[in-house]
Parts: C-alpha cells; sequence; structure tokens
C-alpha cells in the first residue's frame, strides 16, 4: 500500500458549475470555497499530513476585474472565518505562492492565520495563491543565488515554498493539465483526473481516488 503524504488538488470548474445552473461564475467560487472544510476534514481521519490547494494562479490576474476582486475578497472572508475551525481542527495555515502583490489587509489577514496555527500538526494546508510553478523554481533560484548557496537539485528543492514531493495530484473539472501547479513537486506524482466540477466534488469522489493510488504500482523509475 503506497503511503499518501502529500495531497494537491487543482480545484477546478466553478464557473461551468455556476453556469450550468445559470447562476453567477462567481457563485460557483462561493460554493467551492465551502468543499476546502470537507477536503481538510477528509485529510485528517486519514492521516495525510499535507493538502495542497491551486486557489488563485499567476495567470489568474487575466481575468475580468470583477472576478480578480471578487475572489481576493472571498479569500479574505475565508481567512476570517475559518480561524477558530483550523485551530480547533490542528490545521497549520500556510500559504505558497507570491503575496507581495496582494492588499495589506489580505496580507495582514494571512499572517494572523499563519500565525495562530503555526504550532498545528495535524494537517498542513497550502493554499497556492498568486502561485505558478516556474514563479516558484525561479524565486528559489534567486534566492540561492543571492544567499550564494550551491546549486544544486537539493538546494533547490529546499528552497521552494513546499519542498515535499507530491504522492496524489487531483484535478477536478475535466481539464488534463497542470496549469503551472507545482511542477518541480510533481515529478513523481500519480495523477488523477475527474469531470467531477469542484463545487460537486466531496469526500467520497476523493476517497475513490485515494483508495485507487494506494494500489498503485509506484516505481521512481526503477523496476
Ligand atoms: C477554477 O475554476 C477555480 C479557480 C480559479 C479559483 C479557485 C477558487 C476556489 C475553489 C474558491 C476559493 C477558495 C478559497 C480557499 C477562498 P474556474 O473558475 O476556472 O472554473 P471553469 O473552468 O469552470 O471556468
Amino acid at each position: 500500500m503506497n503511503e499518501l503524504k502529500h495531497l494537491a488538488i487543482i480545484m477546478d470548474g466553478n464557473g461551468r458549475w455556476a453556469k450550468k445552473r445559470g447562476f453567477l461564475r462567481t457563485n460557483g467560487h462561493e460554493v467551492g470555497a465551502l468543499v476546502v472544510e470537507d477536503m481538510c476534514e477528509y485529510c485528517i481521519n486519514n492521516n495525510i499530513e499535507i493538502l495542497s490547494l491551486y486557489a488563485f494562479s499567476t495567470e489568474n490576474w487575466k481575468r475580468p476585474k470583477s472576478e480578480v476582486d471578487f475572489l481576493m475578497n472571498l479569500l479574505n472572508k475565508f481567512l476570517i472565518s475559518r480561524q477558530e475551525k483550523f485551530i480547533n481542527n490542528g490545521i497549520k495555515f500556510q500559504t505558497i505562492g507570491d503575496i507581495t502583490p496582494f492588499s495589506d489587509e489580505l496580507k495582514k489577514q494571512i499572517k494572523i492565520l499563519k500565525n495562530l496555527t503555526q504550532n498545528n500538526s495535524r494537517l498542513k494546508l497550502n493554499l497556492a495563491i498568486n502561485y505558478g510553478g516556474r514563479d516558484e523554481i525561479t524565486r528559489a533560484v534567486k534566492k540561492l543565488m543571492q544567499n550564494n548557496t550551491e546549486i544544486s537539485e537539493n538546494s533547490i528543492k529546499q528552497a521552494l515554498d513546499e519542498p515535499c514531493d507530491i504522492d496524489l495530484l487531483v484535478r477536478t473539472g475535466g481539464e488534463f493539465r497542470l496549469s503551472n501547479f507545482m511542477l518541480f513537486q510533481a515529478s513523481y506524482a500519480e495523477f488523477a483526473f475527474t469531470d467531477t466540477l469542484w463545487p460537486d466534488f466531496n469526500s467520497g469522489h476523493l476517497d475513490i481516488i485515494v483508495k485507487d493510488f494506494k494500489n498503485k504500482n509506484r516505481r521512481f523509475g526503477g523496476l
């Protein structure tokens, strides 16, 4: 049975979910944010140590300003409303990605939630915001060069926002692509793609994927 230490999810399909119901795309994001809780609970109950969720990419700034503003506002509300839950459930909140372009208010709420949950150890939740895999690798290499550290596969890995390899990478919403998500960490990940749109995705769907993952023959290039 394979150990599942690091689960990563590309949460896709919010817009289509909303459109199908005649709602605004942003309603899809709102419902999508609620699914995060179910995923955290599943990870805690199944001893998964790290959950990385792709919430906003370095490319998502290209969306209409109204949608970007909505997502920023939703993120802010998410950070504030989850404080108690994360503390009580032992979730350590982290972000991956470059948060420098965010508003001062958003940065403040990120800092507060990180500080409040820094000693928690049941689950590390990495929320990927203004995240791009290429950007993460570039920032890591720049950091090493600034510190005069030798460039090696291992030093780059350790300088990433999240150094741990992904065991299982799930993408909802029916597309078969990586969209610049955790390129370095996904090198030997198992992939699972599902047509289910993110707001419809739940722990039952995830459990089927995880059970399948556990029985996979992972060879990491060996025999
Ligand atoms: C992809 O769906 C989803 C996003 C770009 C945003 C992800 C955001 C959430 C799941 C909710 C916010 C989460 C938190 C934690 C605040 P899409 O808009 O690309 O959907 P589409 O492919 O159907 O258009």
